[in-house]
């Protein structure tokens, strides 16, 4: 019998790269989902180009249009939920969230953060990270929750930091593993493995996890 695919829809602003990981992994089979929709709030986003070369419905939805973060969320919301999505998935989408917008989609909201979290939440991840001699560096994908970047880690990938990186070098090298861990990370969803858990902790496989994971490299 076919798998059932869980209907997801993807927020960017961007490039839409890890959009791309997630239509490739979905179309190789290895990833259960249907892409119903790619909303950005970006008219001019490259992903929005992505997602219709795929077939995917697609959806602009200008922030500069509304009067307050509030408004935005509220008619964001009434976007989404037009396409019923089990998961909502943030793949670069450069908004803070209001409070009323995470609780709605409280355990059923993934976001791709590049840094080893809780380390270096916020913007200008890689230059920071540099600045700040770590020698390692990586991205994590995690539940939303009120908190920006604060919401529990699923699964990290790591990278090392080499003595003389661009913020631009180092930021690609943790996108190729961002590629790697957002589309697992969503099939465990997808799979009904993952999910948050009321002690406010991310739960795999019935374990709450004390710690994220990490995908070593190689590992799929
Ligand atoms: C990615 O590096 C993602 O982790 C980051 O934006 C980039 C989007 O790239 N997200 C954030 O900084 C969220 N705070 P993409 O559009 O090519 O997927």
């Amino acid at each position: 019998m076919p798998q059932s695919r869980l209907p997801i829809v993807v927020l960017i602003s961007g490039s839409g790269s890890n959009l791309q990981a997630i239509i490739d992994a979905a179309a190789r089979g290895e990833l259960p989902v249907e892409i119903r929709a790619v909303i950005s709030n970006r008219a001019d986003a490259r992903g929005l180009q992505r997602a219709k070369d795929a077939g995917i419905a697609t959806e602009v939805l200008d922030h500069t249009a509304f009067a307050s973060r509030e408004d935005y969320d509220r008619a964001l919301m009434t976007l989404i939920d037009r396409f019923q999505p089990g998961l909502v998935v943030l793949a670069g989408f450069m908004r803070l969230l209001t409070d009323a917008f995470t609780r709605h989609y409280a355990g059923r909201m993934l976001n791709i953060h590049p840094s080893l979290l809780p380390d270096f939440k916020g913007l200008h991840t890689h230059r920071r990270a540099i600045e700040e001699n770590a020698d390692e560096h990586g991205a994590s994908v995690h539940f939303v929750t009120a908190e920006l970047d604060g919401g529990p880690v699923v699964l990290q990938a790591r990278v090392p930091v080499h003595a003389d990186d661009s913020p631009q070098q180092l930021a690609a090298r943790v996108l190729e593993q961002e590629h790697r861990i957002y589309p697992e990370a969503i099939r465990w969803f997808a799979e009904g493995r993952l999910r948050l858990g009321e002690d406010g902790r991310a739960w795999l496989d019935g374990q709450p996890l004390n710690a994220p994971l990490t995908l070593e490299a190689g590992q799929t």
